[in-house]
């Protein structure tokens, strides 16, 4: 890894990602010669964000979309990689990524590198690190928009990737951005929601942000607590950077399940945590936004008004088909004339061919601009309403013109045991069912009646499809009938987070797989036939109650012999292979903090020793920078202790400072280490230098020798 901690993603690859990327490869081939170990290999590689595959010797390369937003030339450029290094197709992921599958552990580096050039990043796409930053997939085109978010996000991201305070957490960090009146990003569900707010005071508007913290699924979902209404937008970085801070600082590294800042705030208890934040909120200070906010002028690309010649209106405008697609497709736009239009990707796969027939498309449909959205499709920004028409008909040859996008047929779901080695049943299988089934199946009747419900499905309790705030959510589990097993989901409803309400369903049974389209049109048919007038899907849940939707579906939780139906023995997209739960699989979203090999001081000592050596020998500037590395080398005893193993020299003191130094466990010792190392390791190269940093770093080291059988105590791995 680089040793460079404070540079932003560029926009065009660059000397230092160039850099980065070579270490990555450096890395790999130790790794296959033995001589960098397993643990140490898997957090490099998540921190690029290369995954382990649920199919041996292949990896998942999850690749960072900050705000969703990309430009055509970089669609095709992923799908171009996705060709050249993966399977050919791409996955779009509930939080703005993009995913390649069959990619090898050889091949990543360059992968990144063709990436790179599009100035498309993966890194920190994974493991304990601040993951893609998500923005509301209308930013800068919504007709109820305080202000475009988009910019924010991307200027954050810019911010934190690379950034000491992001780089060792002790669990992913997950941040998005709203700017509609309407939530459209799970504000509540993630560790830090930013929801833009215009205010006016002495006469001036001020942009500023509601904010909310420490929400989170997984198997223990978790709201965000509201922090403040107001933050003005200048105090955004230094809000974000605080709350890193203490969450590196504070939160749990052992119980890797709860490890989560949402278990921090719930341990210090809000009030103490936002007491806490404002300490240090005043402790780092003002952070200019202005180095990574880069497009402060408005985007309004050259196709806007006036309109290009007459508008006339195409006769077969009134076809059907074409008018429940605009109905379900086109959005309001902040500018009159233009529409969003949403790109329907089922369950968030597309090839690269028809990807690279999007990208064409979208340069002549929508200024060449698109974003990603949460619900895994495509959306494109920039449409002029006279030309919906022509849009359609293109979309339509590439099998993209689907009507349902952000409706109930438009069924999210998580990779699931297709490719995730935590996957117990095929998410996807269920999905594909459940979508076909409002299509043109059994649910197709109530397509009208749930229209505005949400299905989400995940491949086991953790929950990537966020299924606990859908209207009827799916988790995958497992049945035992007459000594086999059978793929099954918990069923949970009510739940919804995209409106100013969130709420977590409620779970209501366990059904067998083969039987979950039928849960689902039993409880529309229970919602047609007893709902209030008027009565939206998630009231009628709680008016009814568990209870009585429990007793409905009593008989679906029933599971035929084999002989009787031999297909609830096989799970949805798996015909005719035989069901099993794979046992003892660890997944790897976050990987292990530490690696291996213990550091100790005798290590630390002996690069001293050097530091002195080279003193003697007058090569005073590798004397200073081996003296530098010596005190990082103490700094790492009592931080692996607390389960910290820092990627390089610069967060290792950095770390040593924020856990040790700023909670108070070094009694005023200390202060600002890693500046004042910093500094000296800086200073003019001359014989006094030299001495000076090897005087601080000698007893820099002596402390932390004593210290360390303190600070060992009950953290060690
Ligand atoms: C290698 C496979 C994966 C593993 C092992 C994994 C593991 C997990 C775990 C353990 C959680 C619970 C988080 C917690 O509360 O600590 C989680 C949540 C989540 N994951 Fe994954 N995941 C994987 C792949 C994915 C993929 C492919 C997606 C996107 C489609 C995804 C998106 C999410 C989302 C949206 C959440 C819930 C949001 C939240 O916790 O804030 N994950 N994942
Ligand atoms: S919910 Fe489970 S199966 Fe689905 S991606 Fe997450 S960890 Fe994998």
């Amino acid at each position: 890894m680089s040793t460079e901690i404070s540079k932003p993603e560029p926009r065009v690859a660059t000397e230092y990602v160039s850099e980065e990327l070579a270490n990555y490869q450096a890395q790999i081939e130790k790794y296959r010669a033995g001589e960098v170990d397993e643990t140490k290999m898997q957090k490099l590689r998540l921190h690029f964000g290369t995954y382990a595959q649920r199919q041996e010797g292949v990896q998942m390369q999850r690749i960072k979309i900050p705000g969703g937003i990309l430009t055509a030339d970089q669609l095709v450029r992923l799908a171009d990689a996705a060709e050249r290094f993966g399977s050919g197709f791409i996955h779009f992921t509930t939080r703005e990524d993009a995913q390649i599958y069959y990619v090898k552990l050889e091949e990543a580096p360059n992968l990144l590198r063709f990436l790179a050039e599009r100035g498309i990043t993966s890194r920190e796409a994974c493991g304990n690190t601040v993951r893609n930053i998500t923005a509301c997939y209308r930013a800068g085109t919504s007709a109820s928009e305080a202000f475009n978010v988009g910019p924010y996000a991307d200027g954050l991201f810019r911010y934190l990737v690379r950034n000491k305070y992001n780089q060792n957490l002790g669990r992913k960090f997950k941040i998005t951005f709203e700017g509609c009146a309407e939530d459209h990003s799970g504000l509540r569900i993630h560790d830090i929601g930013l929801w833009a707010v215009k205010k006016t005071g002495n006469g001036e508007p001020r942009r500023g942000f509601r904010v909310y913290l420490g929400g989170g699924l997984g198997a223990s979902p978790h709201l965000a607590h509201l922090f403040t209404d107001f933050l003005p937008a200048e105090e955004l970085f230094n809000l974000a950077a605080a709350t890193l801070r203490l969450f590196d600082r504070y939160g749990e590294r052992k119980a890797r399940m709860k490890a989560r800042m949402k278990f921090l705030i719930e341990k210090m208890g809000w009030e103490v945590f936002r007491t806490a934040l404002d300490e240090e909120r005043k402790r780092v200070g003002p952070i200019l936004l202005t180095d990574y906010l880069q497009e402060t002028e408005e985007f309004i690309p050259e196709t806007a008004a006036p309109p290009r010649g007459l508008r006339v209106l195409n006769p077969q405008t009134a076809d059907a088909q074409f008018q429940v697609w605009v109905r379900d497709s086109a959005i309001e736009h902040r500018i009159s004339g233009f529409r969003g239009v949403h790109v329907r990707i089922k369950l968030g796969d597309l090839t690269a061919e028809r990807a690279r027939n999007l990208a064409e498309i979208i340069r002549r449909f929508s200024a060449g601009q698109l974003r990603i959205s949460i619900e895994q499709n495509i959306y494109l920004p920039w449409v002029r309403e006279e030309e919906l028409w022509d849009l359609y008909v293109a979309l339509g040859g590439l099998s993209l013109a689907e009507p349902g996008a952000g409706t109930v047929a438009d069924v999210t779901t998580c990779p699931g045991s297709d490719t995730c080695r935590l996957g117990i049943a095929s998410a996807k299988g269920l999905g594909s069912a459940l979508s076909d089934a409002f299509n043109d199946g059994p649910l197709k009747k109530y397509a009208e009646l749930a229209r505005p419900l949400r299905l989400k499905i995940s491949g086991c309790p953790n929950g990537c499809a966020q299924h606990s705030i859908s209207s009827i959510g799916f988790y995958a589990a497992a049945l035992s009938h007459e000594g086999q097993t059978v793929p099954a989901h918990f069923v949970t409803v009510g739940g919804q987070a995209t409106s100013g309400h969130a709420q977590f369903g409620s779970l209501i049974g366990k059904f067998p797989a083969r039987n979950c389209v039928r849960v689902a049109e039993t409880l529309l048919d229970l919602y047609e036939k007893e709902k209030a007038p008027a009565e939206d899907f998630n009231s009628f849940v709680t008016r009814s109650g568990a209870e009585r939707l429990k007793q409905a579906l009593e008989t679906l939780r029933q599971i035929p012999s084999f002989e009787d139906d031999p297909s609830f023995y096989e799970d949805y997209g798996h015909e005719h292979e035989s069901f099993a739960v794979r046992k003892g699989v660890k997944g790897e979203c976050a990987g292990s903090t530490v690696a291996e090999t213990v550091p100790t001081i005798d290590a630390a000592r002996k690069s001293l020793a050097q530091a002195e050596a080279l003193i003697y020998h007058k090569e005073y500037e590798q004397a200073m920078l081996t003296a530098y590395e010596a005190a990082a080398a103490a700094a790492r005893v009592p931080l692996y202790g607390r389960l910290v193993d820092p990627f390089t020299s610069d967060e290792a003191l950095w770390e040593f400072e924020n856990l040790f130094v700023l909670s108070g466990e070094t009694r005023g010792n200390w202060e600002e280490v890693s500046r004042r190392f910093g500094e000296l390791k800086n200073d003019n190269p001359n014989e006094a230098g030299a001495r000076a940093i090897l005087e601080e770093t000698r007893s820099f080291v002596s402390y932390c020798a004593d210290k360390q059988a303190d600070w060992f105590s009950g953290y060690t791995a």
